[in-house]
C-alpha cells in the first residue's frame, strides 16, 4: 500500500499537468514495487485535489481518504 499524506504544486505552476504526473508516477512506481493500492489524504472541500484524484482514477466517497486499486491501473 502506498500512503500519500500530502501533495502540493507551487501556485505559479498549477493547472499544467504537474500534479497529475506526480500522482500517476508515484502510483505506478508503487505498483512496480508490489503495492496493491494507494490511499491518499484529500480534504473533501479541496476541489482541486478532489478533481485531480478523480481524474487519476481514485475512488472518493466524501471521506478524508481517496482510494486507488492498482490491479488494473496503468
Ligand atoms: C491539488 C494540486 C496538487 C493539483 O496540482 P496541479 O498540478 O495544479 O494539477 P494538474 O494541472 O495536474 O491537474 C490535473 C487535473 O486535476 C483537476 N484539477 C486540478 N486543479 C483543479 C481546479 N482548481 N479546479 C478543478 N479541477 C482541477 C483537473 O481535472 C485537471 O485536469 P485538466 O487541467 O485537464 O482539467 C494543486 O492544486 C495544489 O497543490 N493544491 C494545494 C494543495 C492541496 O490541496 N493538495 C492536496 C492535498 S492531497
Amino acid at each position: 500500500m502506498l500512503w500519500i499524506e500530502n501533495l502540493g504544486v507551487h501556485p505559479e505552476h498549477r493547472r499544467k499537468g504537474v500534479g497529475l504526473k506526480l500522482l500517476r508516477r508515484a502510483s505506478l512506481d508503487a505498483k512496480k514495487k508490489g503495492a496493491k493500492a494507494v490511499q491518499s489524504v484529500v480534504m473533501p472541500d479541496a476541489k482541486d485535489a478532489v478533481m485531480l484524484h478523480k481524474k487519476v482514477g481514485f475512488f472518493i466517497d466524501g471521506r478524508k481518504f481517496a482510494f486507488l486499486d492498482l490491479e488494473n491501473f496503468q
